[in-house]
């Protein structure tokens, strides 16, 4: 393969743009031409496509968001979506896609397979940390550490003032940030939606740590349970103590990369690239115990939803 396309799309993470360098790099050390896509499976369709070299990549490893921007695409959704796209594709002569994002681009790279058989790649890129085949997913480390600095400077003030704070974090429908940041962060409970919870639960700790001598109380919830508000209204005449919300959001999205972030993106991106040298296709690459792995993309997002619930033991040990 001599001429592939490159797209980030879904929700941006830290590292998308390490991806996208690494890809390009990569690639033309190969002597393969590399085309970025602008807008994710949009700018596919509307032909958004421009030729990147080594240079057009400068500057942008330790920037977060993606400099070929990002979108979630309803239209490719659409049959008449993915033939435009197609057409695009086989007008700049593109003969293979690599697509960094997370399960929903991923399903893009299943339509296209099962559609017109058109070879791609997926990079696993999204902060969420929520493709089962992989251990790890490009941008969930920085998303972390920025949630655990919140929750470090959430825990000066709770502890000053002796109050209990509910940090509500994102992840989808997955609760892999907020375990990871509440056992690095020392909280007190953590809501995922994996796990069923209970209110009465909830505050008799939050009661009893006021007994054995807690100054503060920081507890995680996961946005795929509720919103934090929607937590506090239940508890907040429950508990002896006053209790604040804060939703962390966006900034949970953008930022520098961490090192670790970095150094996947560059190791997978390799991978994706020597895969569609050797015209291998619809796999997603991963890293599994410290290994880069590929599997195939439809077997990949078939994956049934596993949960570390031995983190999520540990955090709550530790966090009494
Ligand atoms: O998938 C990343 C993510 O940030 C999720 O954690 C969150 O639920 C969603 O995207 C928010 O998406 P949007 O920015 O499109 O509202």
């Amino acid at each position: 393969m001599q001429r592939i396309g490159i797209l980030t799309s879904g929700g941006d993470a830290p590292g998308m743009n390490a991806a996208v360098r690494a890809v390009v790099r990569y690639a033309s050390s190969l002597h393969m031409s590399v085309y970025g896509v602008e807008r994710g499976f949009d700018g596919l369709i509307n032909g958004d496509i421009r030729r990147l070299e080594s240079r057009s990549v400068s500057d942008i490893i330790h920037r977060g968001g993606t400099m070929l921007k990002t979108a979630r695409s309803p239209e490719f959704l659409t049959e008449k979506g993915m033939q435009k796209a197609l057409k695009v594709l086989k007008a700049f002569d593109i003969q293979g896609l690599v697509v960094v994002g997370g399960d929903g681009s991923f399903a893009g790279i299943k339509d296209l397979k099962e559609h017109f058989d058109y070879p791609c790649i997926g990079i696993p890129c999204t902060i969420d940390n929520d493709l089962m085949y992989t251990d790890f997913t490009v941008g969930f480390d920085t998303a972390v550490n920025t949630v655990l600095t919140a929750i470090s400077n959430i825990r000066d003030t709770m502890t000053s003032h002796e109050r209990a704070c509910i940090i509500e974090v994102m992840g989808r429908s997955c609760g892999d940030i907020a375990i990871y940041a509440g056992l690095a962060g020392g909280a007190e409970i953590m809501i995922v939606p994996e796990l069923e919870f209970n209110i009465d639960d909830v505050c008799s700790i939050i009661n009893a740590n006021k007994l054995k001598g807690k100054k503060s109380d920081i507890i995680v919830l996961a946005e795929g349970v509720c919103d934090a508000e929607e937590l506090k209204s239940q508890i907040k005449d429950r508990v002896d103590i006053i209790l604040k919300t804060v939703k962390l959001g966006y900034i949970q999205r953008g930022g520098m990369p961490t090192m670790a972030d970095r150094v996947l993106a560059a190791r997978l991106s390799v991978h994706a690239v020597d895969l569609l040298a050797k015209d291998i296709k619809y796999r997603c690459v991963g890293i599994k115990q410290n290994k880069i792995i590929d599997m195939d993309v439809t077997e990949a997002l078939a994956l049934p939803r596993t949960f570390n619930e031995d983190l999520y033991r540990v955090a709550n040990i530790l966090g009494k």
